[in-house]
This record gives structure tokens, sequence and C-alpha cells, in this order.
């Protein structure tokens, strides 16, 4: 379905070629690039800051989404629109002020998103719904690249996309969306869907045509 945005983790990209690796997700056809900064704090694992996202940014022509799984936020959010993220997703749990996380996304220039991890329900994003663009539904604990979806969110997106209304908000989908569960989501009306693992496996910059194969099956 094409109203549907496949947006690759480049955190299934081989880390020594993430140039080529881009160029290659693009040539076959992704819509958005998702960047996941993770800080070893509000996730159990480490990978990269705004100096990296600075250098890729050339790299992109589409999208770059980039997905902070960090806490505290808010001062590094100016790093990241400087470093050309058009949006920036913070998560609900990474402190106690978020829709004045949402509002220092915005004045930065970038989208604003938010991201709600698996065992966050929905009443907390009602009075953010004016302050955001994108929510972003984890289907996984986030920290790892190739998890199992948690099916139990399929109802959690249900209910955002009746609550959101007519609101310009996109519902995006983070952890593992594959052939099978993408269908599930998108008919829940999700309409932004990060794949890490079910993009990269199986090609690579010297053979990218399985990323193409693959973007296509979800
Ligand atoms: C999880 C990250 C995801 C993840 C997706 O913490 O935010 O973007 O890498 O990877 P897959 O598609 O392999 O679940
Ligand atoms: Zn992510």
């Amino acid at each position: 379905d094409r109203s549907i945005k496949i947006a690759p983790s480049i955190l299934s990209a081989d880390f020594a070629n993430f140039g080529q690796e881009i160029q290659a997700i693009e040539a076959q056809g992704c819509d958005w690039v998702h960047v996941d900064v993770m800080d070893g704090h509000f996730v159990p694992n480490l990978t990269f800051g705004p100096p990296l996202c600075a250098a890729i940014r050339p790299h992109i022509k589409t999208v770059m989404d980039v997905h902070l799984m960090i806490s505290p936020v808010d001062q590094y959010i100016e790093a990241y629109a400087e470093a050309g993220a058009d949006y920036i997703t913070a998560h609900l749990e990474a402190g106690n002020h978020t829709h004045r996380t949402m509002q220092a996304i915005r004045a930065s220039g970038a989208k604003a998103g938010l991201a709600i991890n698996p065992g966050t329900g929905v009443d907390d994003v009602e009075y953010l719904l004016d302050m955001v663009d994108l929510i972003c539904v984890m289907t996984v604990n986030p920290g790892f690249g190739g998890q199992k979806f948690i099916h139990s969110q399929i109802e959690k997106v249900a209910k955002l996309r009746a609550m959101i209304g007519d609101r310009p908000i996109h519902i995006e989908i983070d952890g593992g969306v594959t052939p099978e569960t993408a269908p599930l989501v998108a008919a829940a009306g999700a309409d932004v869907l990060v794949a890490g693992s079910a993009v990269f496996k199986g090609g690579s910059v010297q053979n990218p045509a399985p990323y193409g194969e693959n973007i296509r099956a979800i």
C-alpha cells in the first residue's frame, strides 16, 4: 500500500558504510530514513549522536526521522535540529515535562514526534495532540533491533487514530514490523512503518536488490 510510508532503521545497516547504505535504501524505494539514537541510560544500549546525524544528512534525499531514546532530552534538541533532523521524536517516558519538550522541538524548526513505550497507555497523549506531528507507537521495548512484535499494541493504534480525529498527525510503528505484522497496524490506522531487520536482511551495499524486495514486501 503506497499511502503507507516505509522508514528503514539504520540501526540494522552496516555501520561502516552509512552513506552507501542510505543511498542504497533510497534507490530501492524507501520513503523516510529512521535514525535510532540511544544513550545507554533511557535504554540499555548505545548508538550515536548529533555528529553522526549531521554526517549522514547530505546522503539523505528524503526525510530524516530521528528517534531519541535518551533522557534527559531538552538540552539536546537544538543539536539534532542543527544536524538536519526533519522529525525529532522524544519519549513520553523520558521526563516529566513532555509538553515543554514538544514545544521545544517545534521551536527548533523540526516537526515534533512523541513516542510511547508498550507499557504506556493513550490517556497521557490526549493533551499533547495539538503539540505533535507524529506519534510513534513502540511495538517492542526500545533498545534493540530484531525483537518480536507485541500484538497488544494494535488496539492502542486504533484508539490513537480515533483520538487524533482529523488532526494531521502521523502514527508511526516501531519494532518488529514484518510483512506479517505491517497489514495489522496499517488496518488499525498507522501510516509510517519503521523496519530495521526486515528491510536490511539478505542485502548489502554490494547487493542492494533485496532491500527493495523487502520494502515492497512490507
Ligand atoms: C528499537 C528501535 C527500532 C528498531 C527497529 O529500539 O527504535 O527502530 O531498531 O528494528 P526492527 O525492525 O528490527 O524491530
Ligand atoms: Zn526507532
